[in-house]
């Protein structure tokens, strides 16, 4: 190329590229909406606000919107993604820190559309792509309900996003690939309890932002990969669909326990982020939570579970040969709670193999328990498993893994268990 075309060509490069951002900008722009006084709470019908408490359980939102030792709804939780970590923003109607001078139809657009009042773009950590199936009515009750929380003035940390993904009108681009709201349909076809499951499931509760792989850009994967296992905040989700490796299947009656108390007799309680989870829907309306038991007991239906001979393998023989240095460790730290014959067991807390961690494709849930112990998420009493991140080495816990999910495992093998000890504790702060 000549000089003179080369600049011809930089120069449409340039203009090409100035054009692209004044489009995007075009896109992006969004109108304010004018703020309101903030409403007097008593102009709310108390049964408008205790539905939209009912709601916001299932939408777990104070998961999102409360800090460690903050305030309910008062933001600052970091919520973190591969691109950095966005704050869960103040939801109390205070009229500065808060959504005090939000109307109705400014809540309803950032339900729904993902946008601020002030007109900004939100990031999609923040589950709009699935609250914007949320009816007209609902959008009323969590309305009604927020509006009588009290105020809080606090104001969350900035977020923390590496360039240029802190320029909010990209997300205008990232919508446009990835948000197309479809509305959820009634299925004559199914009964009422799991239309109301599905609806519940697929809008407020977001099952799927966890339960489901993402792409690149943290799209959420649908269509055939739906409930197929995602990630969240260093914990696998495993499978929810016909993939699921539970070992026993999750009938809807197993999984309304679940969801109500944390447990199950067939089942690991529920640990990691799963436990705010059920401990939400532990408040929340019974007949909503059976529905969401109907409905995703339905998308497990085919799962193998059902065709595991029981009772389970217990190979503790050639496990130990293999793994001698776990099975030490095992026998001084685990076994008093862990063997059958253990009062626990014996009191009706699931033995080992019953747990899923141990079937899943990959170790995380096993390293993150062990990492972190478990609590019961929904009662405060006992038993529950101490806390081995400051007590064992990585190369420890990797044995323990090693052993345990050579005794009683099942699914393909775990390679680098160590490495993996490492990315669990890096993760899961
Ligand atoms: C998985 C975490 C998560 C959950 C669950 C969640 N939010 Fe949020 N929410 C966020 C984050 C993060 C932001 C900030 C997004 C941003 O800065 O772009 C946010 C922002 C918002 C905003 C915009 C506030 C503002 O000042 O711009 C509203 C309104 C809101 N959430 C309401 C809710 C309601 C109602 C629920 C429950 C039905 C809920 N959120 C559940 C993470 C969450
Ligand atoms: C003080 C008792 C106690 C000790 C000691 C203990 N755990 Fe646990 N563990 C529990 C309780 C309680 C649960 C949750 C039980 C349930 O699912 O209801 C649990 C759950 C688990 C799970 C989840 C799967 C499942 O079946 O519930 C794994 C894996 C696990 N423990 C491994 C270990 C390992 C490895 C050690 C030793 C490093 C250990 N535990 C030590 C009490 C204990
Ligand atoms: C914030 C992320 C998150 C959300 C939202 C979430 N889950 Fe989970 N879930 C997890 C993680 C992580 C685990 C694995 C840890 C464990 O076993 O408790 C899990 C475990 C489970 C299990 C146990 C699987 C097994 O075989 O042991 C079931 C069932 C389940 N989730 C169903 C649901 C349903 C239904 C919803 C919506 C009502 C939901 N989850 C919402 C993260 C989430």
């Amino acid at each position: 190329m000549t000089r003179g075309r080369r600049l011809k060509f930089a120069g449409v490069v340039l203009a090409s590229a100035v054009v692209a951002f004044v489009i995007l900008l075009v896109i992006a722009h969004r109108p304010a909406i004018a703020p309101v006084e903030r409403p007097d709470p008593r102009s709310f019908a108390p049964a408008l606000v205790a539905r939209g408490a009912n709601l916001a359980r299932i939408g777990n939102c104070v998961s999102c919107h409360q800090s460690e030792g903050g305030r309910p709804y008062a933001g600052g939780y970091p919520v973190k993604t591969p691109f950095g970590t966005i704050y869960g923003s103040n939801i109390t109607p205070d009229p500065d820190a808060g959504i005090g001078h939000w109307s109705r139809a400014a809540f309803a657009r950032a339900m729904r559309e993902g946008v601020g009042r002030d007109g900004s773009h939100l990031y999609p950590a923040f589950p709009y792509t699935h609250y914007a199936g949320v009816t007209d009515g609902d959008v009323d009750a969590l309305y009604a309900f927020l509006m009588t929380r009290p105020a809080v003035r606090a104001t969350p940390p900035a977020n923390d996003l590496i360039p240029p993904l802190d320029f909010r009108p990209l997300l205008a681009g990232w919508k446009l690939l990835f948000f197309q709201p479809t509305p959820i349909r009634a299925d004559p076809s199914q009964s009422a309890d799991w239309n109301r499951g599905r609806y519940l499931g697929e809008t407020l509760a977001h099952c799927s932002a966890c339960h489901s792989p993402r792409g690149l850009l943290q799209q959420e994967k649908r269509g055939d990969a739906a409930y197929d296992g995602g990630w969240s905040g260093g914990w696998y989700a495993p499978p929810i669909n016909t993939r699921s490796p539970a070992v026993r299947a999750w009938t809807p009656q197993r999984l309304a326990t679940y969801f109500r108390t944390g447990r199950s007799r067939d089942h690991a309680a529920a640990a990691g982020p799963m436990g705010p989870v059920t401990y939400n829907l532990a408040r929340a309306e019974p007949a909503d939570v059976r529905a969401l038991a109907t409905y995703y007991a339905w998308w497990m239906r085919d799962a193998p579970a059902a065709k595991v001979d029981l009772p389970l393998p217990d190979r503790r023989a050639p496990a130990e040969r293999q793994h001698p240095a776990g099975a030490r460790l095992y026998e001084g730290a685990c076994a008093t709670c862990h063997e059958p014959g253990a009062p626990m067991v014996v009191a009706g807390r699931p033995v080992l193999p019953l747990g899923t961690p141990l079937h899943e494709d990959n170790p995380r849930d096993t390293i993150q328990i062990i990492l972190q112990g478990l609590r019961p998420p929904v009662e405060a009493s006992g038993p529950y498993m101490p806390a081995y991140a400051d007590a064992l080495t990585d190369r420890q816990i990797a044995e323990i893994v090693a052993y345990l999910k050579a005794r009683h495992g099942s699914g393909p093998a775990w390679h680098d268990v160590e490495k993996d000890v490492a990315k669990a504790r890096e993760e899961g702060r």
